[in-house]
């Protein structure tokens, strides 16, 4: 498999650790974290993720435990890019390094109202046959963000609330895969949504993730190709990817999961083509 026209952004844990909560899966996580364990599973992750793409590292900050999550930098689209405004206080003081890292690495950056929520690729995922973006709301983006995506990146944005402040960022319950299969976890949104997934996603593309495999963050997987990097599937899930023709790899993340996020949110794709029209 080809590396070229294919970086991913990612952010060492030198500084990762759980001091405040903004998401339920760090909350009793405080001082819970096995920093050498994490430097371990992140540095397997980038090895594995180095196969099939190219990594791009960002320098991490030492007041900024949280800036490992590189997905919630901002999203591209081609040679543009929207950097996040984040909805926790707490991680406000990312923002202007991702957007520093954005200009100086040749994106044109939406000036998004700073009023709005938005949380970048956590929040906004692009449909593998391109034809529009999924973009979540309901916890960490507002949907006020929508248009403004929509009209920037000129692509159609789909808007998909999220009602389980579990699955708090789109990324952790909904994954596009290849040729517009999509691996996604159906109770983490309202009715509506549901049908708008439906209606766009033929049943055999479907790939129904249970509570159990959700819980273990296998919809936050980073696909490349035919491949799925994630934490861990049960094996009902890895046959069910296996015969729509893909191949699970594995690694394991558990001291990120007690932060609230696995492999997808750990890395940003810099790539997202534009497909013609
Ligand atoms: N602790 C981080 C937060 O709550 C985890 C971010 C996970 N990122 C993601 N793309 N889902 O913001």
């Amino acid at each position: 498999m080809t590396t070229s026209g294919n970086r991913i952004l990612m952010c060492p844990p030198d500084h990762f650790s759980v001091e405040y909560v903004i998401n339920p899966w760090m909350a009793g996580n405080e001082d819970a974290l096995d920093i050498d364990r994490a430097r371990h599973q992140w540095n397997r992750l980038r090895e594995t993720v180095a196969r099939y793409a190219e990594i791009v590292i960002i320098d991490p900050h030492p007041d900024l435990p949280d800036m490992v999550f590189t997905a919630n930098a901002g999203v591209v689209y081609g040679n543009k890019a929207i950097a996040s405004h984040f909805m926790p206080k707490e991680r406000r003081a990312e923002e202007p390094i991702f957007k520093q890292w954005f200009r100086d690495n040749g994106f044109e950056l939406l000036k998004l109202d700073e009023k709005i929520g938005f949380e970048g690729a956590g929040d906004c995922l692009l449909d593998r046959t391109g034809q529009w973006l999924w973009t979540g709301y309901g916890f960490r983006t507002e949907i006020e963000a929508h248009a403004e995506i929509q009209e920037f990146f000129d692509i159609e944005v789909v808007s998909i609330r999220l009602t389980d402040a579990r699955f708090y960022h789109i990324d952790t319950c909904f994954c596009p895969l290849t040729d517009g299969f999509l691996m996604y976890h159906p109770p983490a949104f309202d009715y509506e949504s549901r049908l708008a997934i439906e209606t766009r996603v033929p049943p055999h593309k479907r790939i129904i993730v249970d509570t159990m495999d959700a819980g273990n963050f296998a919809c936050n997987a980073i696909n490349i190709g035919d491949r799925v990097i994630l934490h861990r599937a049960s094996e009902a899930l890895k046959a069910r990817l296996m015969l729509a023709g893909f191949e699970v790899v594995e690694v394991r993340l558990t001291e990120f999961l007690k932060a609230g996020g696995s492999a997808k949110c750990l890395s940003l794709k810099l790539d997202e083509p534009v497909w013609p029209k």
